[in-house]
């Protein structure tokens, strides 16, 4: 009876709680990844990013890179000196912070051809819900009250 009662309620946990809790890697740019003459605005556009998701720069390390920089520098490409690049070619950042972010290729001339990305990243529980890709936030209570419900179901 108990380990039967342990099976339903992990399963119901299972279905409720990747939907509330699971990051998500967006690969910037998909399949043409960190480049130039990309429309990083349009890709962005219909994103929404919540803190814990993780970008992923991809590209061609000997060509470019990526710096997060402030929007003073991503308006007018301004490439800050001295700032800690990002340059494996494969990045991966995870967005620790609500707010927006500005995302810059520090190669001569790529951020004024449109290697320039900026995002806004929101908590984990905004206010006012906009999106469909994180919707349905269970609270804890509820996932709790299922399992309840579950318990008594089988004992019954
Ligand atoms: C933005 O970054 C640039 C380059 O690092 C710096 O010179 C400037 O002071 C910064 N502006 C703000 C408002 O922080």
């Amino acid at each position: 009876m108990v380990s039967k009662t342990v099976i339903v309620t992990f399963g119901i946990a299972s279905i409720l709680f990747p939907t509330a809790a699971m990051a998500i890697e967006y690969v910037v740019g998909d399949a043409s990844g960190w480049t130039i003459e990309y429309d990083y605005h349009a890709w962005a556009e219909n994103k929404v990013f919540l803190v814990g998701d993780k970008l992923v720069f991809n590209y061609a390390p000997l060509y470019h890179n990526v710096l997060e920089v402030n929007s003073t520098a991503f308006e007018r490409c301004i490439v800050p000196p001295n700032k800690e690049k990002f340059s494996t070619g494969n990045d991966e950042i995870v967005l620790v912070s609500p707010g927006n972010k500005w995302y810059i290729c520090g190669v001569s001339g790529h951020c004024a051809a449109g290697q320039k990305l900026a995002i806004t990243v929101q908590d984990k529980n905004p206010p006012t819900p906009s999106s469909s890709v994180h919707a349905i936030p269970f609270s804890g209570i509820q996932v709790f009250l299922a399992a309840i419900v579950v318990v008594v179901t089988i004992k019954l």
